[in-house]
């Protein structure tokens, strides 16, 4: 129980990475908010699994498209209402529309900024108050492999990514003297709905590049996200851990 009363929102759960995030928070003890953006009904499935294994703790869920600026304030009221102090934040979020830069439509560029990037920090700013209640406030951002060695098709992500992980580092220095730490994790390439849109091809060219020689499972992340998020990384601050089988860092 090393999340025993720590109350965490998570951004991105009703599947892949952010589901299985909330669901190993929950069996350690933390309180979730966590959000959805199109699949409320997945979002309540994973709600019941969690109110499953905590039926203690009130746990909630949350609209939230970190594409539209204008309502992330509004879409986080009631969450800010229920939570006057959150110990952690999990910005896993995260949206791909991969072209080749050429071709690639400006919309898509900026809608991958405007929801990785300029919405992860919008959110940030609105929780920040309710984070800097907490004594041990931990904010953790996924990230990806993709900010270190781009990949073709992918330079709207590959900014956004590379632009968060910049932003945690400054976060990190200028909120550390109040024990406030920020981090990013990087996943490789991690078996969800994200990369299953790859093609077949594509897939094995990938399986080349790492040397465990398998995609990650989303419970290897979610891990990584629980270590950063308790306690026990207490004096990890604005780094970025890498999780990928090996093909970088
Ligand atoms: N899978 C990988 O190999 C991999 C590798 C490196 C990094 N990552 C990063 O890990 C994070 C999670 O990836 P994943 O593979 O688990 O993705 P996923 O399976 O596609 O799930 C994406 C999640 O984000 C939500 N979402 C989609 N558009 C949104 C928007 N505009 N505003 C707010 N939420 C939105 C989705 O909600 P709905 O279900 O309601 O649409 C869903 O909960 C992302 O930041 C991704 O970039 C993934």
């Amino acid at each position: 129980m090393i999340l025993k009363d720590k109350k965490i929102v998570v951004t991105g759960a009703s599947r892949g990475i952010g589901k299985a995030i909330v669901l190993l928070l929950a069996k350690q003890g933390a309180q979730l908010a966590f959000s959805y953006a199109n699949n409320k009904q997945l979002a309540e499935d994973v709600l019941k699994d969690v109110k499953n294994i905590s039926p203690n703790l009130d746990h909630s869920i949350f609209k939230l498209n970190l594409n539209d600026l204008d309502n992330i304030k509004n879409q986080v009221t009631e969450l800010k209402n229920q939570f006057k102090q959150i110990d952690g934040l999990v910005n896993n979020a995260g949206i791909t529309c991969d072209q080749i830069f050429p071709l690639m439509k400006e919309e898509d560029f900026f809608n991958v900024i405007q929801t990785n990037l300029i919405g992860t920090v919008f959110l940030t700013k609105q929780l920040l108050k309710p984070l800097m209640k907490s004594s041990k406030a931990s904010v953790v951002n996924i990230s990806s492999v993709i900010a270190h060695i781009p990949q073709s098709g992918q330079s709207n992500y590959a900014a956004s990514k590379a632009g968060i992980e910049a932003f945690s580092k400054s976060l990190a220095t200028e909120l550390g003297r109040k024990q406030f730490r920020v981090n990013s994790i990087a996943p490789g390439f991690i078996k969800t709905d994200m990369t299953e849109k790859l093609s077949e091809d594509q897939k094995q060219e990938i399986l080349k590049q790492v040397p465990l020689s398998r995609y990650g499972n989303v419970d290897e992340i979610a891990q990584v996200a629980s270590f950063l998020l308790s306690d026990k990384s207490s004096y990890i601050t604005g780094q970025t851990l890498h999780v990928n089988g090996g093909m970088f860092g």
